[in-house]
């Protein structure tokens, strides 16, 4: 088992990352007569790793399940009311801790509930998907969605610890892999150079789920954005670089309704768009920008959309790092490192915009 320590201003906890966990979840939730335990999950998960994960705790200290339905149509703030709900009526209360134990969308609207429920309570991420051990679930983002645009309503609330069990990732569906894969791309190409060889050159191993070729990605994912999220826990400045791709991909998300592709995969072509921006700007090569493409699309098929210029436009102005009518946009500065800026015109955008729908037709 390896662990990272995230460390921030306002909270201080481990990462772990490893194989077979569940015996170190319980024994860390230390459930008792006065403190009790809520899982929030999907069916689905349940169905997988549900007996296998109660089998964990004690028979006389069981933690308590609650459901939300798989999609992010569900990541909403009438479902963390009815969690809430539950909650209470289940007796939790502020000694409670509650375990999120699902993919990135259980994680951010679980951490959210948590963030609010009698004004904040404990919890801790069990990451199911390689997408949320890799990202989501560090960090202390939490939220949901508004019909107007991805995670406008949230808080930043830190889980007391993270576990990140490889094992889980045995029945992921490939796709759902490979969209986890996308945020590890990106987490190579602005900060970690030595992963984005990596990953370059073990695509096989990687997609085939060779254990320590996933350890060894995940670790070093995990390891970058907890040192970006320590440097600037409140996204003033360098946690900014994370959302390379972010920008365009979230809004190819809202503008196909969040149904036709998955959070990676949008932020795939998200990348591939700035990266048009980044290599007319010569901020990446040529060879530089081959590479990062062919690597993103080594760890495809990324499915097609179809949408307008002006719907992406529009979702693209809503987007959170915009403050006070400027406009912020991440490019890659050559692989393994990224920068920040907030000149971008509407040519460029739109430049980019064409370029991406063009392809993904
Ligand atoms: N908070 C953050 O910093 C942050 C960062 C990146 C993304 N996110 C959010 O994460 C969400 C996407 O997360 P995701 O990609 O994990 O999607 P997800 O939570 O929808 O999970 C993907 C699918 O995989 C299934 N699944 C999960 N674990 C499984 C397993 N072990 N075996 C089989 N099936 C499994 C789920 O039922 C679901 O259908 C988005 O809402 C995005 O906004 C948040
Ligand atoms: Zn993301």
């Amino acid at each position: 088992m390896r662990t990272i320590p995230v460390k921030t201003a306002s909270a201080d906890y481990p990462v772990y990352v490893g194989r077979g966990l569940f015996a170190q979840v319980s024994r860390h939730i230390q459930i008792s007569a006065t403190r009790s335990a809520y899982i929030v999950t999907s069916p689905e998960i349940w169905a997988l790793w549900g007996k296998k994960f109660l089998a964990a705790f004690p028979r006389d200290r069981q933690p308590t399940v609650l459901f939300l339905p798989a999609g992010e149509r569900h990541k909403r703030l009438s479902q963390v009311e009815r969690l809430a709900v539950e909650l209470a009526q289940a007796g939790a209360d502020r000694s409670s801790i509650l375990i999120a134990f699902g993919g990135g969308i259980i994680g951010d609207l679980a951490g959210f509930l948590t963030a609010i429920f009698m004004r904040g309570i404990d919890y801790i991420q069990v990451p199911t998907t390689l997408l949320a051990q890799v990202d989501s679930s560090v960090g202390g983002k939490t939220g949901v969605n508004l019909a107007t645009g991805k995670n406008l309503i949230g808080s930043f609330h830190h889980p007391t610890a993270v576990f990140a069990d490889i094992d889980l990732l045995q029945t992921l569906p490939d796709r759902e892999l490979r969209a986890g894969l996308f945020e590890s791309i990106k987490a190579g190409i602005i900060r970690d150079a030595t992963l984005f060889r990596f990953m370059e050159q073990n695509v096989d191993k990687i997609l085939a789920r060779d254990p320590a070729a996933l350890e060894r990605v995940i670790v070093a994912s995990i390891r970058m954005k907890a040192q970006v999220v320590g440097l600037d826990e409140r996204e003033s400045g360098l946690r900014m670089i994370l959302n390379y791709g972010h920008t365009l991909g979230h809004a190819i998300e809202v503008a196909t309704d969040y149904r036709k592709l998955l959070h990676g995969e949008a932020i795939a072509w998200g990348m591939l768009a700035a990266l048009q921006i980044a290599s007319a700007r010569k901020t990446v090569g040529p060879d530089q920008a081959r590479r990062i493409e062919q690597t993103l699309r080594a760890y495809g098929p990324l499915p097609g959309f179809r949408s307008t210029p002006a719907k992406l436009l529009a979702a693209a102005g809503r987007d959170k790092k915009n403050r006070a009518g400027i406009r912020r946009f991440i490019l890659p500065k050559g692989i393994g490192n990224a920068i920040v800026v907030e000149d971008l015109s509407d040519a460029e955008l739109d430049a980019a915009i064409h370029w991406t729908l063009s392809r993904a037709r």
